[in-house]
């Protein structure tokens, strides 16, 4: 092989995106995109106006493109709901797949994609694009060399996603039970909930989510929550979005015994304790004092690939040359987690111990959905998502 030939379903923002933000502006490398595919004749047209790509071909029908022949690998840019499908479709024709965020709407359908990819030879690859960067990387590293000492507490602050009403009407599956299957946790947070629980390295054993619905919108889905975690040790955690807040805040800290790390305003801070304080607090003679502690600006690698970093690390693991940084299988993590929040939400804050009950998980879904509203928006627009995936951490 010696370009990856790639597809891309879903041509709205995130798939116009990668056709002409990556693929035509040579961020790919032994790359091109020799199909699109969406089911509105619209989208077609307005990439087609924009792309400099004059070899692809284009598909209303997915399967189609994927039985096409024209294929090494596919992108799937669509609804949530319709992720664990296509994926399945892709593996079932030995087609190479990267599945955008989040894997799927509910852990029973990513349970099933991913005993699909157990079976396949394909290779099938999440796009955590945040997972790329430098910062989380870095974080991530330091708890699992043990820089921060037994854990304490998981804080997460990420309020600064803020979208207006035009964004919400901007598409007629947003923000609604039936067409995304959530709101802020499974639109804007997938990527913060997939990190809090690779950079800490384990997941909560309780949640309880405290969700507020059209808080700050008129949308049937929550715009503000505020989630407690218990992890197994006893440490606790607290995650906190909106996307009613101006301006907002992104600070990511975790600290244990041996100090804190806190990660905000594109830098990394940690505060490294001389002595570990449960040690400290046994021996100590002194009633106040706390241990000595070195505070360190953490020098990372400065890499942030993003987007092009996961399509470039799919296409040297698909040549060889590379093994796959994101294994798609990972995905479940994220869901399951946002699952348990929102079913702890919609039961009053309940705690939910995990792993989740899955089918009643399903049921209460099915029972928001039978009730979602319609709504009658103008499909055909795209927007420039460039930044918004980052929110302020560069
Ligand atoms: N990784 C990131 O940073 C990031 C950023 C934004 C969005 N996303 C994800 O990208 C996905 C798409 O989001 P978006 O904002 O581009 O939505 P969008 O509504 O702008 O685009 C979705 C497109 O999919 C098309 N579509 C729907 N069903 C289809 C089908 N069966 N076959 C072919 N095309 C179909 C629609 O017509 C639409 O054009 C979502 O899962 C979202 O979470 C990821």
């Amino acid at each position: 092989m010696e370009n990856v030939r790639y597809g891309i379903i879903g041509l709205g923002n995130q798939g116009t995106n990668y056709a002409i933000k990556i693929f035509d502006a040579g961020k790919a490398t032994d790359a091109i995109v020799t199909a699109m595919c969406d089911i509105n004749p619209a989208k077609i047209e307005n990439i087609k106006a924009k792309t400099s790509n004059t070899e692809a071909k284009y598909f209303t029908d997915y399967r189609e493109m994927l039985d096409s022949g024209l294929c090494d690998a596919v992108l799937i840019e669509v609804p949530h709901y319709q992720h664990p499908e296509m994926v399945m479709e892709c593996l079932k024709r030995g087609i190479n797949v990267i599945c955008e965020k989040p894997a799927g709407v509910y852990t029973k359908q990513v349970r099933e994609m991913n005993a699909a990819a157990e079976k396949s030879d394909s290779m099938f690859a999440m796009m955590f694009n945040q997972r790329t960067n430098c910062l989380y990387r870095k974080m991530r590293d330091i708890v699992r060399e043990g820089g921060i000492g037994e854990l304490q507490r998981v804080t997460w602050i990420i309020t600064d996603w803020y979208r207006t009403q035009h964004y919400y009407d901007s598409g007629s599956w947003r923000a609604t039970w039936q067409g995304e299957g959530g709101g802020v946790l499974i639109n804007q947070c997938p990527h913060q909930i997939d990190l809090v629980q690779w950079v800490v390295g384990e997941m909560p054993v309780a949640v309880n989510g405290f969700c507020q619905y059209g808080k700050w919108h008129d949308i049937e889905v929550e715009d503000e929550v505020t989630a407690y975690f218990r992890y197994k040790n006893g440490a606790t955690g607290v995650f906190i979005t909106t996307t009613g807040e101006a301006p907002g805040t992104n600070r990511f800290e975790i600290s244990g015994t041996g100090g804190k790390l806190i990660c905000e305003g594109g830098k990394l801070t940690w505060y490294k304790n001389g002595e570990d304080s449960a040690v400290w607090s046994k021996t100590s003679k002194e009633g106040f004092k706390k241990p000595p502690k070195e505070v360190i600006e953490v020098e990372t690698d400065g890499q942030n690939p993003q987007h092009a970093g996961i399509i470039n690390n799919f296409t040297a693991a698909l040549l060889g040359r590379e093994p796959l940084f994101v294994d798609g299988r990972e995905g479940i993590a994220g869901v399951e987690l946002m699952n348990a929040i929102e079913l702890s939400g919609w039961n009053n804050g309940e705690t939910v111990t995990l792993p989740i009950d899955e089918d009643r998980y399903l049921r209460e879904l099915n029972e928001h959905r039978a009730v979602s509203r319609y709504k009658e928006v103008d499909d055909n627009a795209v927007a420039d998502t460039a930044g918004t995936f980052e929110s302020k951490v560069k």
